[in-house]
């Protein structure tokens, strides 16, 4: 069958204490509290992240699910024609990105589903749907929380030689690229559950939570940006690759946090058209121009100082052909 879940994320920080408290606040539940580990639920989604020490903030480990052992099989030979080796242990496939050092597991399981929302009625230009009755989004007053982890961003010393690894070895499907700089690319049915882009290191630059609609993007923002003004970096907009509203904040490691909603979703591959997006319209539709922090965070240099390639594994020689679809 297939892989079909981004399940949860491993992150790891210098302050496991500051980034707990942070994502507390940004609407997650958090389940543990033990040995300077913290762990963090979604509403529909089960414990999706784990935030453990780590000297420099990095992405440590990416879990995804598939349906059954033969998709594990699959992925394994698939692995070993890039010659990379995973080890299979109890129904559990683990192999680490010999680009980036990033983990990756591979567990069989169920797909979780989402209990569905109702849509909202919207006003239009001679078409009342909400008529004699306020927007319901301004009457709510409880605080916002994530429904799911939708996507986890990372720079890539080599994006090509990671696409690589993640779509001909662990068989993610591309839904859209920005040539030469950014791949978007699913294992489910939202648009991109990992996005990788071109950078001078290997690093997280932001992981995503989709809330229920736009309004919620912007209540959660709000909120997170009372009295930290210093968390806001990009926001309210548009992006055009995946369609989603989108905010962006800081968290105290200087990971990117979003809230977003209406992301595009694909549920057959053969009516999706993959597309190659260059420009401004490769990063956003329409809002504020991202600043420059967004794209270069600030942090960058100071990471790169402590940034050492990872020993004992040998970077994925680069496709043969480039900046094709699949
Ligand atoms: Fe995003």
């Amino acid at each position: 069958m297939s892989l079909h879940s981004l399940e949860s994320i491993k992150l790891g920080v210098p302050d496991v204490q500051a980034a707990g408290a942070y994502y507390a606040e940004f609407g997650l539940d958090r389940t543990s509290d033990e040995g300077g580990i913290q762990t963090f639920a979604t509403q529909d989604g089960g414990e999706q992240l784990e935030i453990v020490h780590a000297e420099r903030r990095r992405l440590l480990e990416i879990r995804l699910v598939a349906d059954d052992q033969d998709d594990l099989d699959r992925i394994d030979r698939n692995l070993q024609r890039l010659e990379v080796t995973a080890t299979d242990t109890e129904g559990k496939l683990t192999v680490q990105d010999p680009n980036s050092a990033l983990l990756v597991t591979i567990s069989v399981g169920d797909k979780r589903t989402m209990e569905p929302r109702p849509a909202v009625p919207y006003n239009g230009p001679g078409r009342p749907d909400r008529a004699n009755d306020r927007a319901p989004a301004v009457e709510r007053t409880d605080r916002v929380r994530p429904r799911k982890l939708g996507h986890v961003v990372v720079g890539s010393l080599d994006q090509a030689s990671s696409e690589r690894f993640f779509t001909e070895g662990i068989g993610m499907k591309a839904s859209d690229r920005v040539p030469g700089l950014a791949s978007f690319l699913r294992c489910s049915t939202d648009h991109h559950n990992l996005l990788l882009q071109q950078a001078p290191l290997n690093f997280l630059h932001h992981t995503a939570w989709e809330v229920d609609d736009v309004d919620e993007v912007g209540r959660g923002a709000t909120a997170m940006l009372e009295g930290h003004p210093e968390r806001h970096v990009w926001g309210l907009g548009r992006h055009h690759i995946g369609s989603n509203f989108f905010w962006y904040l800081k968290d105290p490691a200087g990971n990117f946090s979003e809230y977003y909603s209406d992301l595009d979703c694909i549920v057959d591959d053969q009516l999706w058209k993959p597309s190659v997006v260059e420009g401004a319209k490769g990063l956003y539709n329409w809002g504020p121009p991202p600043p420059p922090s967004f794209i270069q965070p600030d942090d960058l240099a100071e990471l790169m100082t402590g940034n050492h390639a990872p020993q004992g594994v040998n970077p994925i020689p680069r496709p043969v052909r480039e900046g094709t679809t699949s």
